[in-house]
């Protein structure tokens, strides 16, 4: 795992924009994965403005993590809603390859036609993640199996709670959401996960340092050969290795600047 620790969250949120760009600059014709939430509405900012500088998306398929059951894609709070209004309208992605999950399928219908999308069109190069305040990813609730696939779960107390701001007072919020699984996100080649602000600090310790387990599903990160975790440092603040990280990540920068050096 990559810890990289950035001094603020603007910086961390173009650290992440920088390896998405240059991912698909290296392959036009990727398969992303991709993540909703407040954290991501300020990484896809940035995504905007470096398409309108150059960067294609032409070439790019796209699959979301999770969407709530109940509600449709026109929904102004699913996250159908969410990716167009964000990104999918303001770029040259063609959307007719650009997959969520159904939030108004029969959740197993749902769930069983996303894994065969995946199947058909994965696996996901670069999967992008955020990170619940209870160390969820997708709307893989702690409890969840780290062996998961594509289903419908619960959402926990916790969640309920974040986002029920997004819900006016006379709706009723979903109780539960179609997920990616937690192996199904594994199954990724590479995955790059953003925490951002003080909030995150607890979950992102139990990620990084605590043991693998499915009271923190983020943890199976640490099973995976290729993540990259950028956080600023607010969210690093629990690390108890801190100092380490950022001396690796020096060394490593230099690393690839010398490669770079010897190859340009
Ligand atoms: P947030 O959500 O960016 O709104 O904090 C992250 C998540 O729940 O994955």
């Amino acid at each position: 795992m990559r810890v990289v620790i950035c001094d603020s969250a603007e910086a961390a949120i173009s650290r992440v924009a920088d390896h998405i760009s240059r991912h698909i600059q290296s392959q036009p014709k990727t398969v992303l994965g991709l993540a909703t939430g407040g954290t991501m509405e300020r990484l896809y900012a940035v995504l905007r403005e470096m398409h309108e500088t150059g960067l294609s998306f032409a070439g790019v398929k796209a699959f979301n993590l999770d969407e709530y059951v109940g509600i449709s894609s026109e929904h102004p709070q699913s996250y159908a809603h969410y990716m167009k209004q964000h990104l999918f309208d303001h770029i040259d992605i063609n959307q007719d390859y650009c997959f969520i999950p159904s939030g108004t399928e029969h959740p197993f219908e749902a769930s069983r036609d996303y894994e065969n999308l995946l199947s058909e069109h994965g696996p996901i190069q670069l999967q992008l993640l955020g990170l619940g305040h209870n160390g969820h990813i997708g709307f893989n609730e702690p409890g969840s199996s780290l062996a998961s696939r594509t289903r419908e779960k619960a959402l926990s107390q916790t969640t309920l709670e974040k986002n029920k701001r997004y819900f006016s007072k006379d709706e009723k919020m979903p109780l539960s959401a179609i997920t990616m699984g937690i192996q199904s996100i594994t199954d990724s080649k590479e995955i790059v996960l953003m925490a951002l602000g003080a909030e995150k600090a607890q979950a992102v310790k139990s990620m990084v340092e605590g043991p693998l387990s499915a009271f923190c599903p983020a943890s199976v990160l640490q099973m995976h050969p290729r993540v990259t975790v950028v956080l600023d440092a607010a969210a690093a603040d629990e690390l108890t290795l801190k100092d380490h990280y950022i001396f690796s990540e020096r060394l490593q920068k230099r690393r690839e600047a010398a490669v770079s050096a010897s190859t340009s």
